[in-house]
């Protein structure tokens, strides 16, 4: 039996570790924050896609989480799936990427694979953890093998997990890119490999960079669509209907998550750094998308002054506050700058959200705790105008839209009707 080590057991390394464990791997989930790793040892789930009854069934099977590093050593496989955060500048923050390759030198043995999924820039896994990992004591494609290999999860998807998702691996040498080709053909269907681990880092940012600039795309032709009184989100499905070469982004209140407003930012400081210019189709999405929370709070002071009413003293609910529907991941979700825009505003404010019982964001460098309201329906009668940021699937949209005297549509999704306004 094969012994994997999955380093991370957050959104992407505990469902990957479960998927391993069920197809035969002995798994030990290596995590550094010792109550997450007390809780899933106790079947208690932090991740949407997986539950507790999926959790329990894994560690019935070969899983198991630990703080210990030294099950390293025993290791037939390593798959590295930590945070790639920005660092205070904007630019890469690879601690956690560094602090993994640095625990796994400790304690690695020769005849190891050892995967980085971490989304991160070209050249990371050669330049900067391949010399970590490999110390002074072992060679590379003879002793140890390293390749990088994207991380493709979506949160949420109910159609695409890791086992149908197809896999793209690059290594280091041609027998690294052979070792995690043959590793994942184990547990998921298609496996493609890159020429080499460049490639498949290169791979992962070209996806995300075509999401967050097709999404600035109509965030910015929102705005002018508005002015010319042009039904966008019309345009968008008759542009929809043409069986080929387009594909329909939607406008919406901002972009959140750890992948789209993190990993162009990844790219494009490597292109100034090592380059000396600018990406600036990533750092124009990254303008653009970045003001579309402040467009929503305008486009609510505008659809208030209409009805005679001002901002301030106004009744706002916010509906769903995470960055993007069914799920409770909040990171960088939009609903944060307008919410911080609205209290300054002095709006009254308040949310729902089934999956955030209490929602903490940032106004002018102080902390705001809020907490959902009970019944939205009642919440929405009660507002003087209602934002629907997110269309969690628990929502009867024609009840949101008949119990509100005022709603603006972020997301294009309500039916038509007195009450709506789309932004
Ligand atoms: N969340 C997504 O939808 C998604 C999708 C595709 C790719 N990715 C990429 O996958 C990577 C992981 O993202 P995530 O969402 O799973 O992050 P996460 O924050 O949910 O989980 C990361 C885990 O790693 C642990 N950790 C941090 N440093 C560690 C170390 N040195 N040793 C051991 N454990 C450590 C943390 O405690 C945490 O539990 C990122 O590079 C991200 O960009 C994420």
């Amino acid at each position: 039996m094969k012994r994997l080590v999955v380093i991370g057991q957050g959104y992407v390394g505990l469902p990957m570790a479960l998927r391993a464990a069920h197809a035969g791997f002995s798994v030990i989930g290596l995590d550094t924050n010792a109550s997450l790793v007390e809780a899933v040892n106790a079947g208690r789930s932090h991740i949407d896609d997986i539950t507790d009854e999926e959790l329990t069934s894994g560690l019935n099977a070969r899983y198991s989480a630990s703080t210990d590093a030294s099950c390293i050593a025993d290791a037939d496989v390593v798959v590295v799936c930590v945070p790639t955060p920005l660092s205070e500048d904007g630019g890469p923050d690879l601690g956690p990427v560094e602090g993994a390759a640095r625990t796994i030198g400790a304690h690695i043995q020769a005849e190891t694979l050892v995967i980085l999924e971490s989304t991160t820039y070209p050249g990371t896994t050669e330049e900067v953890f391949a010399p970590l990992v490999l110390g002074s004591k072992f060679r590379l494609g003879e002793d140890i093998n390293i390749a990088f290999s994207p991380e493709r999860i979506d949160p949420g998807n109910k159609t695409y997990g890791v086992q149908n998702t197809p896999k793209v691996v690059g290594g280091l040498t041609k027998e690294c890119s052979r070792a995690a080709r043959d590793f994942y053909s184990m547990f998921i269907d298609t496996v493609v490999e890159a020429k080499g681990a460049k490639e498949a880092e290169m791979a992962k940012l070209l996806e995300n960079t075509f999401r967050h600039v097709n999404i600035a795309l109509v965030n910015e032709m929102l705005r002018f669509c508005h002015e010319l009184d042009i039904d966008l989100w019309d345009a968008i499905d008759c542009a929809a209907t043409k069986p080929f070469g387009y594909m329909a982004f939607r406008p919406g209140p901002g972009v959140g998550g750890h992948c789209i407003p993190v990993d162009p930012s990844y790219l494009s400081h490597r292109v100034k750094a090592r380059l000396g210019y600018a990406f600036r189709m990533v750092e124009l999405a990254e303008e653009i998308n970045t003001a579309a929370p402040l467009y929503v709070a305008n486009r609510l002071w505008k659809a208030l002054n209409e009805h005679k009413m001002a901002v301030k003293g106004a009744k706002v609910l916010l509906l769903g506050v995470t960055y993007k529907p069914d799920i409770s991941d909040r990171r960088q979700s939009p609903a944060d700058p307008l919410g911080s825009r609205l209290l300054s505003w002095g709006a009254d404010l308040s949310y729902h959200d089934p999956h955030v019982p209490t929602w903490s964001f940032e106004k002018n460098g102080n902390s705001t705790t809020l907490t959902s309201v009970d019944n939205v329906y009642d919440a929405c009668a009660e507002a003087d105008i209602v934002v629907l940021l997110q269309q969690h699937s628990q929502y009867d949209l024609s009840r949101l839209a008949s119990s509100s005297r005022l709603l603006l549509d972020t997301r294009g999704v309500m039916p038509a009707g007195e009450s709506v306004t789309c932004i």
